[in-house]
């Protein structure tokens, strides 16, 4: 077994892993990145889309928003509709800011071409990745890769490996709790070849159902419809697919998604998760390994990149001044802002879908929040200021 040493092991290369190694490495951090899947799987993966004012501030100030400077779409509000009827919520009058909707595996492309013109070791392809003395000063990674069995030394492990990655379950037992909510719903998500007929998102309440219009470029649009958990796609032809996209978003003014060949369609279960602490010894969670939102508020590529900014930045004064205290807070100062998430997703989760076999009460009080929403500056400014994305001490 080939033996190497870094200081800083990094499982998982989306979008938190990545990060970590890009901030590491400003920092004159040294790291190594193991992913499990190809180069080309992590590049071309399709995924969230929507980047906060926080997460786009962050990704320039480290040097890696050239592209996305040029090429994502500034978004300065939503739309948000009830049944046909739409109102706009602009995030520039009520907080001065806005987001930028620019795929997630861009932000990827740009992250591993950053990272190797660098210099720096990013391993795909990574078999059998197991983590060992996670307790003592100096942990190990193991894997297999494509030139044999290799152990990695460490100062420190970051799993980053997403919900289904090992790192958690390196926890030994009882360390974790874990908090989770599953919906009774899922949402059926395309990528059409059809250029945005409208210039920002718009979230649409729907007797039928939840509906979202989304995009990814001039040239491309993402569409959401809600759907059962499990639904089979096989089951949704084109047709169907785009009448139920016109039933659920066609505007009363007459304004209707544009349709276009369907490139991509898949079903995504729906959940909130969080498990904590995220650390234990030497290994600290970041991203999808520690937390899940469901997408209705757009935060999970976001979150990612906060945990990681708080972990860069904790390593970073324990090289520097052997100081450990950022590293000892590091999961409660990450939690605070992570838990302002989940109630942020939650909220607009239940706002917006509809609810099998609801009370006539909860139906009520559904539709009373939604007009509240859409007429209150008060209630508009709450959404705002959480969707462009809170300040990362939050
Ligand atoms: N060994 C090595 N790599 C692994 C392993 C493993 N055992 N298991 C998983 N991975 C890799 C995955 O292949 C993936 O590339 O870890 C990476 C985790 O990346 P993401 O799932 O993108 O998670 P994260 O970086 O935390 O980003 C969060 O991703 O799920 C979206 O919407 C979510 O936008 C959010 C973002
Ligand atoms: C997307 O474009 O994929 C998207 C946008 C907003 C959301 C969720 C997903 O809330």
């Amino acid at each position: 077994m080939a033996c190497f040493k870094t200081q800083v092991g990094i499982v998982g290369a989306g979008p938190a892993g990545l990060m970590l190694s890009h901030l590491l490495h400003l920092t004159g951090i040294e790291s190594i990145v193991l992913e499990a899947r190809s180069r080309a799987y992590c590049e071309e993966r399709v995924r969230a889309g929507v980047l906060e004012h926080t997460s786009v501030q962050m990704l320039c100030e480290a040097g890696v928003g050239e592209r996305l400077s040029r090429e994502g779409l500034r978004h300065g509000g939503i739309d948000l509709g009830v049944n046909g009827l739409r109102q706009r919520i602009s995030f520039i009058d009520l907080t001065g800011k806005c987001v930028t909707v620019y795929g997630q595996q861009e932000v990827v492309k740009d992250l591993i071409a950053r990272r190797l013109a660098d210099g720096g070791e990013l391993r795909f392809e990574c078999r059998h990745v197991s983590l060992h003395e996670i307790e003592g000063p100096q942990p190990r990674i193991r894997m297999d890769g494509n030139a044999g069995a290799d152990e990695i030394r460490c100062d420190f492990i970051a799993g980053c490996d997403g919900f289904h990655g090992i790192s958690r379950s390196a926890f030994p037992p009882g360390v974790l709790s874990i908090y989770e909510h599953t919906y009774p719903f899922a949402w059926l998500g395309i990528l059409a070849e059809a250029p945005p007929s409208r210039n920002e998102l718009l979230y649409m309440h729907h007797e039928r159902g939840f509906a979202l219009y989304s995009m990814r470029s001039p040239r491309i649009t993402r569409l959401y419809l809600q759907c059962r958990p499990g639904e089979d796609i096989d089951e949704w032809s084109y047709d169907r697919i785009w009448s139920e996209l016109h039933s659920r978003l066609g505007c009363s003014d007459g304004w209707r998604p544009t349709e276009g060949p369907i490139l991509q369609k898949g079903v995504t279960g729906m959940r909130s998760f969080v498990a904590e602490p995220l650390q234990y010894g030497r290994l600290y969670l970041a991203g999808d390994a520690a937390h899940i939102v469901p997408p209705t508020g757009a935060k999970g590529m976001n979150l990612a990149f906060a945990d990681v900014f708080h972990l860069s930045d904790a390593i970073a004064a324990f090289y520097r001044r052997n100081d450990e205290s950022k590293l000892s807070t590091y999961s409660q100062t990450c939690l605070r802002r992570i838990w302002k998430a989940q109630r942020f997703s939650w909220w607009m989760t239940a706002l917006l879908h509809r609810f099998e076999n609801e009370s006539g009460f909860d139906r009520k009080r559904q539709l009373a929040e939604l007009e509240y929403v859409t007429t209150s500056r008060a209630a508009a400014t709450s959404l705002a200021e959480n969707y462009v994305g809170l300040p990362l001490q939050a």
